[in-house]
């Protein structure tokens, strides 16, 4: 197992199911003491609902303690103390790092900066690393296996790095993409070319309603507003797609619905009563797999 999760690249097939296993035997026993005495870090440079309290939360049921901050003006970094004075501080009072940060990189820097085994909690439009595996743990749990399966991804496939991370990461399984977005969010030429190097099979269109009946998971995403420079670009994509229940009637049987959450106006609130919805078991699910990573990065699984 590596030091840290920083990017899903550094972990092998068998590493990410050994956690996608370790998630499944959190969420038969959702309370296990096994961390008592140890304290975990969640430093959080940039807003967070669940990735932030299902990390504090899987921390507590494994019976550790947390320290940590949401809001950096409420710390020395609004005095101007640098990232690397504040991990070299943190590493002298916990066991475990997760951090959230704006910019592409920061996890690495910091895990190389730390002596500790440090989580990537989100850093820019890079990686995302435990949703990748809190989504897999869902694909998974839904479908009943992880191969074979077709994803399709909709929305802002260019800033989006849930979907990055994930098509990665499911690139050991024989997947299939379909890649829904307008030309001014689609998937970047070298996520592309991963697939293309490896032999896996996409399709591209703008139309949601096209390949909504021939998928096994639609991975919904939110535009990510925070990550445009031009306000009038955004404006121009923000509603693009809408998913409403009466699109849903030729989709297939096992065929669900993700997404990391939080959604906007992508996914409108008559779905949530479909039995395709899966967004908010997916979100549960990250308590699990947010557990299992940080007991297997302290060595206790
Ligand atoms: N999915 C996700 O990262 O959500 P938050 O931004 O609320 O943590």
């Amino acid at each position: 197992m590596p030091k840290s999760l920083i990017s899903i690249h550094d972990f092998s097939k068998e590493e990410m199911l050994h956690i996608l296993d370790v998630a499944s035997e959190m969420e038969k026993n959702k309370s296990q003491k096994i961390l008592d005495g140890k304290v975990v870090a969640c430093l959080f440079f940039e807003p967070s609902t669940r990735t932030r309290l299902s990390f504090e939360t899987a921390a507590n049921r494994l019976g550790a303690r947390v320290i940590g901050f949401s809001d950096v003006d409420n710390t020395s970094i609004s005095k101007g103390e640098s990232l690397k004075d504040t991990i070299k501080m943190v590493s002298n009072y916990v066991d475990i790092i997760i951090m959230r940060h704006p910019l592409e990189g920061a996890a690495r820097y910091a895990s190389e900066v730390s002596n500790l085994p440090v989580v990537n909690a989100g850093d820019g439009a890079n990686q995302h690393p435990s949703q990748t595996l809190l989504d897999m743990y869902s694909i998974r749990q839904s479908q009943g296996r992880l191969d074979g399966l077709t994803i399709n991804m909709v929305g802002d496939l260019k800033y989006g790095r849930t979907v990055h991370s994930l098509l990665q990461a499911m690139s050991h399984f024989d997947p299939s993409f379909v890649f829904t977005a307008p030309a001014e969010l689609q998937m970047p030429v070298e996520y592309k070319q991963f697939l293309d190097e490896r032999g896996i099979a996409y399709r591209e269109t703008t139309s949601l309603n096209e390949h909504l009946n021939d998928c096994d998971i639609l991975y919904m995403t939110r535009v990510q507003q925070e990550r445009f420079s031009d306000p009038m670009e955004y404006e121009k994509v923000k509603d693009v797609y809408r998913l409403e229940a009466s699109m849903l009637g030729g989709v297939r049987s096992n065929m669900k619905i993700l997404h990391p959450l939080p959604r906007i106006n992508e996914i409108a609130l008559d779905v949530d009563d479909t039995p395709y919805a899966y967004y908010f078991k997916q979100a549960e699910n990250g308590m699990y797999v947010r557990m299992a990573i940080i007991a297997c990065l302290l060595g206790y699984r």
